[in-house]
């Protein structure tokens, strides 16, 4: 696996393949790689003939009090994960590189709709740094595929409908959420959890799974729902962020004929901010 840092280097790779006729999928990411995103790897290997990842802690998408400075970076153990399933080119680009005039200057990508509420509630330019990066990222490695993980389901349909919305040729893979034993969803920022704090974790997806099985009983009480469980996730010592009853394509509230859910959730546990969601189709 060859590993790229410049933007010239990248595009010579991929203009060669292109030229011999192979399909790009494409994985990006931001490193501190776990089962997850290898599980994204695994699927894009499945779909295109060459398979390229990107690992870029974005600064576009951190908030000013967020965790860009400490967010881990692991980048041999990353590349060595990475070889060992193949991938066929690492892209590792600099700040300086992504955003030459600083991120001030730069154009952005703003996705309305769907990167409204949710996660924007405490996030409010999250997702205009999501949809910028991946839009840039795209522009840089023109993939036939792009494969991103479910769990964070928001930013799955931002840029499922900047694909959309912007003409992009690119099929877009939703990859399902990998799990620890407990049901924990894997993510980076499980890394800043004690082994004390994983077993509250794990309280987020058992309300989902709660939440899940009151739809599929009928249950159509929304608030109801939602407000046991934060009630549960409250006692167990969790913070709710949101926990919202949404319809899969829109993100939007759930109406009471809704036969397509997703249900999103955010909670903190100490500083660190934990987010799930559940999907539940209601066949008649
Ligand atoms: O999901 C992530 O790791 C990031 O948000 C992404 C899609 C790589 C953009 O920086």
């Amino acid at each position: 696996m060859k590993t790229v840092t410049e933007i010239s280097a990248l595009r010579q790779q991929i203009k060669a393949w292109k030229q011999s006729g192979l399909t790009v999928a494409f994985v990006p990411t931001m490193g501190n790689l776990h089962q997850g995103h290898f599980s994204l790897i695994e699927k894009a290997k499945t779909l295109a003939d060459k398979v390229v990842a990107s690992i870029f802690v974005n600064p576009m998408q951190f908030g000013a009090n967020e965790d860009l400075d400490s967010y881990p970076r692991t980048l041999e153990q990353d590349q060595q994960g990475l070889k060992a399933l193949g991938t066929d080119l690492l892209f590792t680009p600099t700040p300086d590189i992504i955003y030459p005039k600083g991120l001030d200057a730069q154009s952005f990508v703003e996705v309305p709709g769907v990167s409204e509420g949710h996660c924007a509630g405490t996030r409010p330019d999250h997702f205009r740094g999501v949809s910028t990066v991946v839009c840039k990222l795209f522009n840089l490695v023109q993939p036939d595929i792009a494969c991103f993980g479910e769990k964070d389901f928001q930013q799955l349909q931002v840029i499922r409908t900047m694909v959309e919305d912007l003409s992009m040729p690119i099929d877009i893979i939703g990859v399902s959420t990998k799990r620890e034993e407990s049901g924990l969803a894997k993510s980076s920022r499980n890394g800043y959890l004690t082994a004390q704090q994983q077993d509250v974790a794990k309280v987020l997806y058992a309300c989902l799974q709660h939440s899940q099985k009151a739809l599929q009983s009928g249950e159509r009480d929304y608030s109801s729902i939602i407000q046991t469980a934060k009630n549960t996730l409250s006692k167990a010592g969790l913070k709710p962020d949101y926990f919202n009853i949404c319809n899969k394509a829109d993100l939007k509230e759930a109406k009471v004929d809704c036969k397509s859910f997703v249900i999103l959730a955010a909670a903190f546990l100490g500083s660190v901010r934990l987010i799930d969601n559940i999907q539940v189709d209601i066949n008649d």
